[in-house]
């Protein structure tokens, strides 16, 4: 059978620093996770094939780096846009848009970011992205937290109102393996 394999861009300075979006480039441990993901893929699917997503920002090109397998590029992989939040911390985003951040809580599937997007929109965005997952055979999508939740919760028929609350946790690879209901999954976390 075939498996969908998950994983977030190892750790960026952004996430060191707290803010949401950017381009930023992975922090030492970040690039250690790039480091260890190909014997960890190796090891766990041997010498069949392998194609290789990632998003056009740079955290997830560095990411697969290493990775000796075919390569595509979507732009509609990217993080969800944060808009005029891009670049900031939750606590610039509460002081500059309380009420924003207010309405966020409330509704985290369809709050849109002012001049960005929402939850609703990212999955909208990736439809083409999932049809064409379903068509491969083993894939690696290297991506962002927002991006793999909406794949996730595909995958696994969530719930959109769950969606947003999804935890995808850093340095750690989920693989889906889809049965006639439903979808296997085991995780690979790495301790770094
Ligand atoms: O902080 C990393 C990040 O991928 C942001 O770019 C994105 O806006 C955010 O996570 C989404 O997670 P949450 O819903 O927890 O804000």
């Amino acid at each position: 059978p075939r498996s969908i394999y998950l994983s977030r861009h190892g750790e960026s300075q952004f996430n060191v620093e707290g803010k949401i979006g950017g381009d930023s480039l992975l922090s030492a441990r970040g690039a250690q996770y790039a480091d260890a993901l190909p014997a960890l893929i190796k090891d766990n699917i041997g010498e069949a094939p392998l194609t290789v997503w990632t998003s056009t920002l740079r955290r997830t090109i560095q990411t697969g780096a290493k990775l000796q397998y075919p390569k595509l590029t979507w732009k509609s992989l990217d993080e969800l846009d944060a808009g005029v939040c891009d670049g900031m911390t939750y606590e610039e985003i509460e002081q500059a848009y309380p009420d924003d951040f207010a309405n966020r809580d409330d509704d985290k599937f369809n709050y849109r970011y002012r001049g960005g997007e929402s939850c609703r929109d990212v999955v909208v965005r990736l439809e083409p992205v999932i049809m064409e997952l379903e068509r491969q055979e083993n894939v690696l999508v290297i991506g962002h937290q927002a991006i793999l939740r909406c794949l996730y919760a595909y995958f696994h028929h969530l719930p959109q109102v769950d969606l947003p609350y999804i935890n995808i946790p850093l340095h750690t690879v989920i693989k889906l393996t889809p049965k006639a209901y439903g979808c296997d999954e085991e995780r690979y976390a790495l301790p770094i």
